[in-house]
């Protein structure tokens, strides 16, 4: 009895404390849930609930239409979904399903792309006004499942939850887009339509394709064969961009490459199914050295050139075609037709950026049309030859787009401006009543250093992914009616790789998502950062290559009075441990710890070897930074290599 009663007051407590444990973990397992919505874009709205929705092998995703573009998502994502999970979710009517609602009536604070999310224990509702609308809410609910989601492969023992909630989102920017050069590196259909996919997860909607500039010519024009037979290739050349030895006579062109038309109609399509709408750019009338390869007398000389294989040795500035020669307009008139044809965006991009004008005034041709068209100066010349591409353009039922550039000499009637020079062209043009992406180079290239240039591959300039966090694309001074939204743009000089192209857009372009999409009051620095943190994983997931340049030790060099100069150790992502040494060996956390005062070189040293620390584990990269190169940024405000 005794022994009994003791046992039953030990079975008491236990269930007692076994009940307390359930309800602990409970608690915290809710908190966790609420925690790990980090979704990037950041929603317009967020409210999270109690519970979670299961996802599994009996869950389903319905639609309340048969319209061809939600059929498509819903493949797209049970697809997507059978992948990391290996369930095959049922598209008939399911008891813990999906449903996706194409709204009757237009809830008009959706406009096109918005969504409302609601996610309860038993299903999960979505609607929106437009089937971009439910792609995008799919993205959301993507974020809102465990990491392993983004898996290539199956993944077991995960369970596949994700938390209740009640979301309603609605971008900023109506055009939210991302340049990839394939010109200066060609980079195959499959890697493209990678790149469209890992595009798609942050909810961009355009893809600017650079097809034509002085290193290749990447689109099939039909009826100019010369174009791929010549532009798309040159001599092969391997390491520093901009040192490479030109093509000797006679040497073989293996390298580059082209889309035929049949492949750039399966991009579009690949692209369209999640909601990307392909910008084709051809560059003229300067950055044409492939067309002008090809067709040689199209430009002012006539000489012969090889396509541009990265090096010096070229006349540089002979890529500008002839404007006086009306062989000119008849190839570009050829050449727009196929592009428009092939093409569904309203735009073509026509370049325009960076002419070299000397040649034009040395060009007898050149003269000529500037005399009978009555223009002042070589940069009326410009203008009269954007203006009569636009022509051309809009004769084929698209509206011109071009870099700031086309400004100069008095803008086209209808022309949209992609401000790259900073936001002082976008400002002029918007001033002008015509429309502006605005994609200025300091927040906006992705081509740019990430982090000291002493931890990255080599190329120029520095956008670190805080600038282009902080970056706002409307100035005060304008109407943000005529911001139709932005782009980040990748040049492709010094990425010869995709997986190197990956490294350089993300997570920079995670951080331009959210500018062009989130509403501005949603946007917090630190938030973002930790929001970031939980993309990582899904990142490595899908085998997506990015920098952890955030996390890298930033050298600020300042003169110290009657001294020689300090140097501040910071980091992007605050909070880090910052460890040092002089005398050349690998700091740990051992090693003297930056405490906020700036540090002094010691009698001899020239090197300053620093590393970041979290928790006590390595989180940044050590770099070794030599002193003249600090002494050399000294003078300069914001150090541009
Ligand atoms: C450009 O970067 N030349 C548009
Ligand atoms: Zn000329």
């Amino acid at each position: 009895m005794k022994k009994n009663f003791r046992n039953n007051c030990f079975t008491k407590r236990s269930f007692l404390l076994v009940c307390f444990i359930a309800f602990f973990s409970f608690t915290t397992f809710y908190a966790k849930a609420g925690d790990s919505i980090s979704i990037i874009p950041k929603p317009l709205t967020v409210q999270v609930e109690n519970g979670h929705f299961v996802l599994n092998n009996f869950a389903g995703i319905t639609a309340n239409t048969s319209n061809e573009d939600v059929k498509q998502t819903i493949e797209w994502f049970t697809s997507q979904i059978a992948t990391s999970t290996g369930y095959h979710l049922s598209t008939k009517k399911s008891s813990n399903g999906i449903s996706l609602i194409l709204n009757k009536k237009a809830d008009t604070s959706l406009h096109d792309e918005g969504y409302t999310l609601k996610v309860t224990p038993s299903n999960v509702i979505i609607n929106a006004n437009k089937p971009a609308g439910l792609f995008y809410a799919l993205q959301t609910v993507l974020q809102l499942l465990p990491p392993q989601i983004a898996s290539v492969s199956e993944v077991k023992n995960v369970s596949w939850i994700m938390p209740c909630v009640e979301i309603k989102d609605v971008p900023r920017f109506g055009w939210r887009g991302l340049m990839l050069d394939v010109s200066r590196h060609f980079f195959t259909k499959q890697e493209v339509e990678e790149y469209i996919d890992q595009m798609a997860r942050y909810k961009y909607n355009t893809l600017h394709l650079h097809l034509a500039d002085d290193q290749g010519w990447r689109i099939e024009i039909k009826s100019l064969p010369e174009l791929t037979k010549v532009g798309a290739w040159r001599v092969k050349r391997t390491g520093r961009w901009g040192t490479f030895l030109p093509a000797l006579a006679g040497e073989p062109t293996p390298d580059g490459g082209f889309y035929t038309q049949k492949d750039m109609k399966e991009i579009i399509k690949y692209a369209q199914d999640r909601f990307i709408s392909i910008l084709p750019e051809i560059d003229v009338p300067a950055h044409s050295l492939a067309l002008i390869a090809s067709y040689p007398n199209l430009s002012c000389t006539q000489l012969p050139y090889s396509v541009n294989a990265g090096g010096k040795g070229y006349e540089r500035n002979d890529n500008v075609l002839c404007i006086g020669n009306d062989s000119t307009f008849s190839m570009l008139d050829k050449i727009f037709t196929e592009i428009a044809a092939l093409f569904p965006n309203p735009y073509i991009h026509i370049g325009g950026d960076e002419a070299y004008k000397g040649f034009w005034d040395q060009c007898p041709k050149c003269q000529k049309r500037m005399a009978e068209e009555h223009l002042k100066n070589v940069d009326e010349l410009q203008s009269y030859f954007v203006k009569r591409v636009e022509k051309i353009v809009e004769l084929k039922g698209k509206k011109l787009i071009g870099w700031d550039e086309i400004l100069e000499g008095g803008l086209a009637p209808n022309a949209t401006v992609m401000s790259w020079r900073g936001m002082s062209g976008g400002i002029s043009a918007a001033k002008m009543g015509h429309h502006v992406v605005m994609t200025p180079w300091d927040y906006c290239y992705l081509d740019l250093y990430q982090g000291e240039p002493e931890g990255e591959p080599p190329t120029y300039g520095l956008c670190r992914l805080s600038d282009s966090y902080n970056y706002e694309p409307v100035p005060d001074s304008v109407d943000e009616k005529y911001i139709l939204g932005g782009q980040g743009n990748l040049w492709t000089e010094s990425v010869p790789t995709f997986r190197h192209a990956e490294y350089m857009t993300w997570p920079r372009a995670i951080a331009l998502s959210e500018v062009y999409w989130s509403a501005k009051s949603n946007k917090n620095w630190s938030d973002f950062v930790s929001r970031l943190e939980q993309q990582f994983p899904r990142l490595d997931a899908a085998n997506i290559k990015y920098s952890r340049s955030m996390y890298n030790p930033i050298f600020e060099p300042a003169r110290i009075k009657n001294s020689d100069f300090g140097v501040t150790l910071t980091s992007e992502v605050k909070g880090l441990d910052i460890y040092y040494t002089f005398d050349q060996t690998n700091p740990d956390r051992f090693s003297p710890k930056f405490d906020g005062k700036p540090i002094q070189f010691p009698v001899g040293a020239t090197q300053l070897n620093v590393i970041t620390y979290r928790d006590g584990k390595p989180i940044g990269e050590q770099i070794n930074m030599p002193k003249d190169v600090l002494i050399k940024r000294l003078d300069q405000k914001r150090h541009v290599y």
